[in-house]
């Protein structure tokens, strides 16, 4: 009895030690393996040899391959996702090309970028959100220029008198005579490429996201 028990202690240490011999392209043994292979193609991975898994095959593919092999012979590296096309260009799920004009066409984009979307209650609702997640600090919950940040907080003495400075000088007031009557496609190029003390936001705010709190701006505005 000893010895039987003796025997299946080091039978099951030989099976757990060479269990891991995991490395590179070997996983080393696997308990079901199925849960972990997939059989459909995978884009970031595949199994490239033909072999692998062959003795679990119980089901015959009909190119003669065994169980794990899951690479597309028809694509270069026999890599299951394809690389695009040279100079292709992504497209948004709107079908929107990526905006192109440069930080100095402020001009142009005003008098001819126009949005692609409606003023509808909704989409100015969520504008309201993006604009008090990433305008209101600065520009103020109105767009008077007396956000937070930059309405200031900080006091300082001056000449023995007390004044508040803003953190953040300089703050557009958005209702201004100046700017009441620019373009939604000037508010999306300012927010998209900043314009003197305002930085970009056009890596944060997705375009559709950059349109929407345009519309907005523009009801505050009025
Ligand atoms: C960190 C503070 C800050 C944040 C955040 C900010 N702005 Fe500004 N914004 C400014 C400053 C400062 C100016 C004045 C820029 C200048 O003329 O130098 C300005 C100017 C503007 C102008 C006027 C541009 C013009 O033609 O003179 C618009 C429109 C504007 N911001 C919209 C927005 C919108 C919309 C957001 C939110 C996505 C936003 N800003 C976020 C600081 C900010």
């Amino acid at each position: 009895m000893r010895i039987v028990s003796t025997l299946f202690v080091a039978f099951s240490a030989a099976v757990v030690l060479t269990s891991c011999g995991a490395g590179g392209d070997n996983q080393g043994t696997e308990y079901a393996p199925n849960m972990y292979h997939s059989v459909a193609y995978e884009p970031y991975s595949q199994i490239t040899d033909e072999d692998a898994g062959r003795w679990l095959t119980s089901i015959d593919y009909p190119d003669g391959h065994a169980e794990f092999y899951n690479s597309n012979k028809f694509n270069p590296y026999r890599m299951n996702m394809r690389e695009s096309a040279p100079h292709t260009v992504a497209r948004n799920k709107h079908g929107w090309l990526p905006y192109r004009l440069g930080k100095d066409s402020l001009a142009f984009a005003a008098a001819n970028v126009k949005s692609p979307l409606d003023s509808t209650a909704a989409i100015i609702a969520d504008g309201k959100v993006l604009y008090e997640t990433y305008c209101d600090h600065c520009h103020g919950p109105k767009g008077k220029g007396d956000g937070k940040v930059a309405a200031g907080g900080i006091k300082v003495e001056v000449n023995g008198e007390q004044k508040e400075r803003s953190i953040y000088a300089g703050v557009a007031n958005l209702t201004s005579d100046a700017l009441k009557g620019v373009s939604e496609g000037h508010i999306f190029h300012v927010i998209t490429m900043g314009k003197g003390l305002m930085w970009s936001h056009g890596s944060q705010i997705s375009p559709e996201d950059r349109w929407k709190i345009a519309k907005y701006v523009k009801t505050l505005q009025k």
